[in-house]
């Protein structure tokens, strides 16, 4: 095995393959607080690629409720139990010290391939410990929709539920996809060497012309996004609508700048952003605070990795649902949840600002700037630490350009409103 550096661990960790980082990398970040559960996302994607025989119960994106649904079924709960046994001393975080290269601290755990030496598999020793879900567990992608979890104490009425800032019966909505992880587990453990990642955009693809459906990818990817077509025996997984990315769509990329894909351009909540964001040679992020995903994710640390702690860096990172109970959101998402959840209650201008960006162009932003408006509101608050603050609230607006430096976008905080002339009062 060689030795990587993992950002989000704070500390290098063994990766079947040499350091090797693209130039750019495909990121997006999902505001958990926004989702409606739609499946417009879900559904954009199924129409797009996934509607031939054989692909009947593949979704390369879905929207599972948590804490009790998944697809397929307790996919996390099930790897979460097994790096469980391989950390006898628990996935413990130390959070002590934090650097640019370490924002959430160190993970002091085994990841899914530290984790993997003690572990075989049909064929040969594991790459990354996982295992393979049998058929039914793909079937029923939305079980347990809207269960809560939690229950009300004694004497409450359910409204003293619904209490913030931690909810006691609850639930929320996780939007996956493949995260195209800067160390994937699923090109970790092909023996075929079918899968690749992509020098110029960080996109992680299977070679459809080379994979025989050994299906250690399957097993091996902690996230369960790769898929088996029993129709064509070989596996699929989420191409990150590569030729949208590629600016290839004439009529909505006139100056064949890249597009945002399929599931996220089609959000209906508002809840998805996506980018891609500059790495330098040697695999961090370089530091570019104008392109919205680096400053949600690096700079302000506001949108956070999914289970980290499985050690693939994933790129694909989440603002934490506010009414969940701290421990849990703190083994899906990492330590860094306190401080991401108190700035999302409470943004500054520049952050308010960039939260406005949320689906108002289908092409992908490289760069935003902010106009200075007027103060139009202070409002006291109560962090979700206990902490007090005032937030000053500014009409400003934020303009994003795409690749070539085009203006794509431009929205102010305040939402504008028209009034109806009187000619027109009931007329549309
Ligand atoms: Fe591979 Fe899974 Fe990571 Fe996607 S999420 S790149 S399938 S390891
Ligand atoms: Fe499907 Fe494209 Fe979204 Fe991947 S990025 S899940 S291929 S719509
Ligand atoms: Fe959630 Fe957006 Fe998907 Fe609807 S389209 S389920 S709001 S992520
Ligand atoms: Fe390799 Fe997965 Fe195909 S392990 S051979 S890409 S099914």
């Amino acid at each position: 095995m060689a030795s990587v550096y993992n950002w989000q661990l704070g500390r290098g960790m063994s990766y079947p393959h040499q350091e090797a980082h693209s130039q750019l990398q495909f990121a997006f970040v999902f505001n958990i607080n926004r989702c409606i559960a739609c499946q417009t996302c879900t559904m954009a994607c199924k129409s797009t690629w996934t509607f031939a025989k054989g692909q009947e119960y593949m979704w390369w994106n879905n929207v599972e409720s948590k804490p009790y649904g998944g697809y397929p079924h307790n996919w996390d709960v099930k790897l979460l139990a097994m790096l469980e046994a391989e950390n006898p001393d628990g996935q413990v975080w130390r959070t002590k010290r934090k650097t640019p290269e370490s924002p959430y601290g160190e993970f002091k755990g085994k990841t899914i391939f530290e984790a993997a030496s003690n572990h075989r598999s049909e064929g040969g020793s594991m790459r990354a410990l996982g295992y393979v879900p049998p058929d039914e567990e793909w079937r029923s992608p939305n079980i347990h929709e809207e269960t809560a979890a939690g229950k009300i104490r004694e004497k409450d009425q359910w409204g003293d539920s619904v209490e913030l800032p931690e909810h006691r019966v609850w639930f929320f909505y996780l939007q996956r996809l493949c995260n195209h992880c800067t160390y994937p587990a699923c090109l970790a453990a092909c023996p075929r060497n079918a899968i690749y990642k992509r020098p110029e955009d960080g996109i992680v693809l299977i070679d459809q012309e080379r994979c025989r459906g050994y299906r250690k990818c399957v097993e091996a990817c902690p996230y369960k996004k790769p898929m088996y077509n029993s129709t064509t025996r070989i596996s699929e997984k989420c191409i990150a609508c590569y030729p949208r990315i590629e600016g290839k769509d004439g009529v909505l990329s006139p100056d064949s700048a890249p597009l945002e894909t399929r599931c996220m351009a089609a959000c209906v909540g508002k809840i998805r952003l996506q980018g891609l964001v500059k790495k330098t040679a040697d695999g961090k992020w370089a530091k570019d605070p104008d392109n919205p995903i680096n400053f949600l994710v690096r700079e302000r640390n506001v949108a956070l990795p999914l289970y980290p702690q499985f050690g693939t860096e994933p790129n694909g990172y989440y603002i934490p649902p506010r009414w969940v109970p701290r421990s849990y959101l703190v083994q899906m998402f990492g330590p860094g949840v306190g401080d991401a959840l108190d700035q999302y209650c409470c943004p500054d201008r520049e952050l308010l600002s960039v939260l406005q960006l949320f689906r108002t162009t289908q092409q992908i932003i490289f760069k935003f700037r902010i106009e200075k408006g007027r103060k139009v509101a202070e409002v006291e608050s109560t962090l979700p630490s206990g902490k007090s603050a005032v937030q000053e609230i500014f009409n400003d607006t934020v303009i994003g350009y795409n690749k070539s430096g085009r203006e794509v976008t431009r929205i102010t905080v305040e939402e504008p409103t028209f009034e109806r002339s009187k000619n027109h009062v009931n007329s549309i």
